[in-house]
């Protein structure tokens, strides 16, 4: 018989995880998002016009995706939810999704494949020298800059690990339990106040920010939309399961330390505990996920299937890359204002 593990009662704090109220489709960026959401609204049966349209520009493109994805999540209060399968949306998506991930195979140098995996993936990771914005925000930002990457992190942090949990049925034994274990903090060990998607829930409402999923997708750069588009192109294709598992171990490598920096930033600017304790959560959680992502779960999977390995890196470059380029893009605005 099944025993409920949870005593607890969800405080509430907005749609992140209760009483989701979905969101409305996002404004267009371009002639094809604006006739893709169009018929996503209407139902009309004009997909065939859409099935590899030239977007109008990498904010046209993404802002498409991004809504063929949601679809897969939440949906949109808008939108018919029976469109999650229709042959035409999936056949728009796959033409988006082939022309990004051939962008960011193209970004890329390949990596000799390593003796050692662990060893040499940390240092893969310790050896990409992006931009940090966790430093900026940790002794520089003002609280205006800090409410702005606050409300373009809220895309992803309000439906955190929901991209990873699509690759658990699609891996080995060993590789499934390791990244369940994972997968149990990052959704709240039982105690779904503890949940990490509605912990940054809380913490935008006591910021005084929405919390709902998306509320603020018309107001980020496209460099956060390839950030979640990614991981929802890794978290839905079996065939790249490994660098969905590689993205999710560089993100896991690179979150510790930077969670403490963005954590104090967050107190230096007078805002609420309640946002400092999701990052608080992560310097310690995230210190041991380092450690489970890539040893356990990429050292598991590349044990029984060492041929995924390059797209392991691939994943990894992938977090790293598009984490600088959005990093490079704001404090290169704040720089310039
Ligand atoms: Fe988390
Ligand atoms: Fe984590």
């Amino acid at each position: 018989m099944a025993v409920s593990r949870c005593p607890c009662v969800l405080t509430p704090a907005g749609v992140g995880t209760s009483g989701d109220p979905g969101v409305l489709t996002p404004k267009a960026r371009g002639a094809l998002s604006e006739q893709l959401f169009e018929v996503m609204r209407t139902g009309a049966t004009s997909w065939h016009s859409l099935i590899d349209a030239e977007p109008e520009s990498r904010d046209d493109a993404h802002i498409a995706l991004w809504a063929l994805y949601e679809l897969h999540y939440r949906g949109f209060d808008d939108v018919d939810d029976s469109l999650e399968w229709n042959p035409g949306a999936v056949a728009v998506r796959g033409g988006l999704e082939r022309q990004f991930e051939a962008e960011l195979r193209a970004r890329r140098t390949p990596v000799d494949v390593p003796r050692s995996f662990a060893d040499h993936f940390f240092s893969y990771v310790a050896g990409h020298d992006g931009a940090s914005l966790a430093s900026f925000i940790h002794r520089e930002a003002d609280l205006d800059q800090v409410l702005e990457v606050l409300r373009h992190r809220s895309i992803y942090h309000l439906k955190e690990s929901d991209p990873v949990a699509w690759v658990v049925p699609r891996l080995p034994a060993l590789t499934q339990a390791a990244l369940m274990e994972l997968q149990y903090d990052e959704y709240g060990r039982g105690n779904p106040n503890q949940l990490h998607a509605h912990l940054f829930a809380k913490g935008m409402e006591a910021s005084g920010l929405r919390s709902g999923h998306g509320a603020y997708i018309n107001d980020v750069p496209v460099e956060i939309l390839e950030q979640n588009n990614a991981m929802s192109l890794f978290g839905l294709h079996r065939r790249v399961r490994g660098a969905a598992l590689g993205h999710l171990a560089a993100f896991e490598v690179t979150s510790s330390l930077p969670s403490r920096q963005v954590s104090r930033g967050l107190t230096r600017v007078g805002l609420p505990t309640e946002i400092s304790a999701y990052y608080d959560e992560h310097v310690e959680a995230d210190a041991v996920h380092e450690q489970l992502a890539v040893r356990t779960i990429c050292g598991s999977l590349l044990e029984q299937e060492p041929g995924l390995v390059d797209d392991v890196y691939f994943g990894a470059f992938t977090c790293l890359d598009l984490e600088d380029r959005y990093a490079r893009r704001v404090l290169g605005e704040w720089a310039a204002a």
